[in-house]
């Protein structure tokens, strides 16, 4: 019995790597891409190829930013560039309401009659004025278990940013890869190139992460557990107003909002005014998340509520003196360590419909050297035009999931107690089996 059922699966998988190749309408269920945290800068990195011939480009992360760009300055050589007219298809899917000239071309990212965008920087708050333009782009796709082949969409749109825009991105970094909710973000093109749901998962971890573009399954090892099907959902909110660093009139965000009502301290309600959770006429104050803030940032008010709230729970703990840019840290030879990190009270982020987003130690808490622990929020001043941003060090071995289709995020809460973490996405070394979407 047990010979058999292993001869069938020996000849079904021989079967499969005869015919698949020469499937030409191979459609990929979903794309993957590895991500790995850069040390120096807190950024998450991620590698695609593009161009004709083919070439590694490394970007920086950026789960708000409306699309992908990359530097054209330098050494962008590819035969299938083709920047994007004015009036065109490309230009309207992109809402550019400016359509421009250049002079010292034609090369990418200078060419008249094209359209432009606003890539941006948004860890030095700097954005300038660049070319759409569409070129072919290449990723590994996935049947959520395991990485597999590579395949090509030969079209897809980006925007031609500028290599003064690369200063503070990590070093080898050549641009940013824009998961916006926009409908020329990464996502949105890969769901419309391949023909599947629009829905993306990110997976950042500390050091190495995952993300998904398409449905689930999102499996882990060791024990496949797939993320997937155990997901708890919130609405995402559109903020009308853009809150990116250049953008045209009239433009909404593209960030992604939630909508916290209000934060719990060991299951205490924290005491703040309430309104700068939600977003005005002028699209500031609410809650997004960021891959850009490496860590929590919160209205001074709010942050100094949350803050005195915690240290009201540890009363036994020492506080020790604070290292930027945290503002409360403690002895940690004081604080016990637990499977789910630092032994500290939980924080948690209320949404609507009785849901809750729990931050345990692990991702609240900050080693900073040996023998201090910070909480691991930042005070983003009086005014800052969001009142939350939930940053990297809060969502890392969280699984989020984006269902753009839907309007809703799905959240994982820790990945501890499925046993796993983001960096334990079976990725295998891409077959040289190339595919294209039509
Ligand atoms: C754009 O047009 C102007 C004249 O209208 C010309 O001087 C310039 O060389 C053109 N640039 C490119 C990139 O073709
Ligand atoms: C990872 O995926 C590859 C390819 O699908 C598979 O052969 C391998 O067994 C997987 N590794 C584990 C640990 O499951
Ligand atoms: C609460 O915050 C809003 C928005 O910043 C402000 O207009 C209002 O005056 C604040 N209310 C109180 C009671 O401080």
């Amino acid at each position: 019995m047990a010979i058999s059922s292993n001869l069938l699966l020996f000849s079904a998988s021989l079967l499969f790597f005869v015919v698949s190749p020469i499937q030409a309408s191979f459609r990929p269920k979903a794309l993957v891409l590895s991500v790995s945290k850069d040390g120096s800068t807190n950024q998450y990195i991620t590698q695609i190829k593009q161009r004709t011939p083919l070439v590694p480009v490394k970007l920086t992360l950026d789960l708000g930013a409306e699309s992908l760009w990359v530097d054209c300055d330098q050494t962008y050589v590819s035969s299938t560039y083709k920047p994007a007219r004015c009036n065109s298809g490309q230009c309207n899917l992109a809402r550019s309401k400016s359509c421009g000239s250049c002079f010292d071309g034609p090369k990418p990212g200078c060419n008249n009659n094209t359209c432009s965008l606003f890539p941006a920087n948004n860890f030095n708050n700097a954005a300038t004025s660049g070319e759409v333009a569409q070129d072919v782009v290449s990723v590994q796709s996935t049947d959520g278990k395991s990485s597999g082949e590579v395949v090509s969409t030969p079209k897809f749109l980006f925007t031609c940013g500028s290599a003064f825009l690369l200063d503070g991105l990590a070093s080898g970094v050549k641009g940013v890869a824009g998961l916006g909710r926009t409908k020329i973000s990464m996502p949105s093109q890969f769901s419309a190139a391949f023909g599947f749901a629009r829905k993306f998962a990110v997976c950042l971890g500390p050091s190495n992460g995952v993300v998904f573009f398409g449905d689930g399954p999102y499996s882990f090892l060791p024990f496949n557990v797939d993320i997937s099907k155990s997901l708890v959902y919130t609405p995402l909110i559109l903020n009308p107003v853009s809150t990116a660093p250049a953008s045209f009139q009239g433009d909404p965000s593209s960030d992604y909002f939630i909508g916290v009502t209000g934060i719990l301290v060991n299951e205490k309600p924290v005491s703040f005014n309430k309104t700068l959770l939600s977003i005005n006429r002028e699209g500031h104050g609410g809650t997004k998340i960021s891959t850009v803030a490496p860590y929590t940032v919160m209205q001074t008010s709010i942050y100094k509520a949350v803050v005195r709230a915690f240290i009201k729970e540890i009363p036994s703990v020492p506080r020790v003196r604070a290292v930027a840019p945290f503002g409360a840290c403690f002895d940690a030879k004081s604080i016990g360590s637990t499977r789910l990190g630092p032994g500290v009270p939980n924080i948690d982020l209320v949404l609507p419909n009785n849901v809750v987003w729990r931050i345990i130690g692990l991702n609240s808490m900050v080693h900073v050297g040996n023998d201090i622990l910070c909480l691991g929020f930042v005070d983003g001043g009086s005014e800052p035009t969001t009142s939350i941003v939930i940053g990297g060090h809060q969502i890392e071995n969280n699984l989020l999931q984006f269902d753009l289709a839907a309007s809703r995020l799905g959240f994982s809460s820790t990945l501890m107690f499925p046993k796993t973490t983001c960096s334990n996405f079976n990725f295998t070394s891409a077959a040289y089996v190339e595919y294209s979407s039509i």
